[in-house]
């Protein structure tokens, strides 16, 4: 067929990929999990949160990493500072904060109440006389490596972390400098626990080839149209570890305004899609490196960072993805999408249809992801086939593949 001409074609190619079938063991095998778990998780900057969740001294939240068997606290210090640490008493190793999210001057152990200050440091020992050798200095919380990246908060849980944050992020993080988030202090949160490799989880969210198929009542119609059936990506970019995609919007689509389910994409101040009006202008819009090459005809972009991070952003918001490992075949799915907190019932009633709609749009995703890992636990398949418009899962794929063979980060890097 002849595709507009906003499809960049042989976009797999052209971003250097291999153009071969991928062995189903990745997503499958425990020992392909195994290496993972300490050459990807243990080794990239993991985003695990915004600046605007602790706004306050004393702010923290809790962050468990199933996949490093691991328990974080986030905090933002008395002295203004965000640290991380692990969430491990110095006393016997019991976890010390159980809140989810809170504000706390001391985290105490529930235990024997050894109580630690928000930047870490052993500050309370009951009994201290009756220890032996007793060092306080050197029995605060253990550090982990903490960065932010445009209000983005990263850690790294290596013991010494082999690159920084910049030089992870590399030209991605350039690319992605000065966005204004709108509204990124509200969140609506989903989050579920699906079996399924957590690989499996993330490629359904970095594809539109699935749309018209799975989808053909609620994105189908503005993902594709009969100028672009199968929802041809309009572009794709490999950043390093890193990679981006942005999507067609069917310009037909137009007509779905009036319709029942399309509200919740078009109303005006949060639609989903990127229903940008005629003449509308926002920062989001005009940022270089979203929607690239400024087509009239572009829906969102896929922002994927390595690993397990998506942001995705449309004309008139963004909206996030974690994909977090908890076993060889289950996966915790979290989804923020932010906007603006209701100021009157008419937009709490918006907001209500919307997170109906979306949790309904996200269900025909899940239940496919679930009986994938099993069709690929099967056995009956030993490879997977990628189509262009599944770029970033193979460009994704490719990049586990690259890091779990490098010994040093840089070489995975490099
Ligand atoms: S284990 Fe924490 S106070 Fe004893
Ligand atoms: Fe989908």
């Amino acid at each position: 067929m002849n595709h507009p001409s906003e499809i960049q074609l042989s976009l797999t190619e052209s971003a250097g990929l291999n153009t071969e079938a991928m062995p189903v063991s990745l997503y499958t095998d425990p020992a392909q999990y195994e290496i993972e778990r300490e050459r990807v998780f243990r080794r990239a900057w993991l985003k695990v949160g915004r600046v605007e969740q602790i706004p306050n001294r004393g702010d923290f939240f809790v962050k468990d990493i199933a996949v490093l068997k691991a328990s974080v606290i986030i905090a933002h210090s008395e002295d203004g500072k965000i640290r991380a640490f692990h969430n491990v008493c110095a006393h016997r190793a019991n976890i010390v904060e159980h809140r989810s999210r809170g504000n706390a001057r001391r985290f105490v152990c529930r235990y024997h109440s050894w109580g630690y200050n928000n930047a870490g440091e052993l500050a309370h020992v009951p009994d201290e006389p009756g220890f032996f050798h007793l060092n306080k200095k050197k029995c605060g919380l253990t550090p982990v490596s903490l960065d932010i990246w445009e209000g983005w908060i990263f850690i790294n849980m290596a013991p010494e972390p082999e690159v920084s944050l910049k030089a992870f992020l590399g030209p991605i993080g350039d690319a992605l400098a000065g966005i204004e988030y709108p509204s990124p202090e509200h969140a609506l949160v989903l989050r579920g626990e699906f079996r399924a490799n957590w690989k499996v989880v993330a490629e359904n969210f970095s594809e539109a080839y699935h749309i018209s198929s799975i989808h053909p009542k609620t994105l189908g119609p503005i993902y594709a149209g009969p100028l672009n059936p199968f929802s041809r990506p309009i572009s794709a970019n490999v950043h390093g570890a890193h990679r981006t995609m942005s999507t067609w919007l069917n310009p037909a689509a137009a007509p779905f305004a009036n319709a029942k389910f399309a509200q919740w994409l078009f109303t005006a101040d949060h639609s989903v899609t990127g229903t940008r009006k005629e003449g509308q202008t926002n920062p989001l819009i005009e940022h270089e490196a979203i929607n690239p090459k400024k087509s009239e005809l572009w829906a969102s972009d896929v922002n994927w960072f390595f690993p397990n991070w998506h942001m995705q952003i449309s004309a008139n918001q963004f909206w996030t993805h974690e994909f977090w490992p908890t076993s060889a075949s289950s996966t915790i799915w979290e989804a923020r999408f932010y906007y603006k907190k209701a100021e009157t019932v008419r937009e709490r009633l918006q907001r209500e249809h919307f997170t109906s709609h979306i949790t309904d749009t996200m269900l025909e995703d899940l239940g496919n992801i679930e009986s994938m890992q099993r069709g690929m636990e099967s056995g009956a398949k030993s490879f997977v086939q990628f189509n262009e418009s599944e770029i970033l899962c193979r460009h994704g794929l490719e990049q586990v593949v690259k890091w779990s063979a490098a010994t040093t980060v840089k070489d995975a890097l490099g």
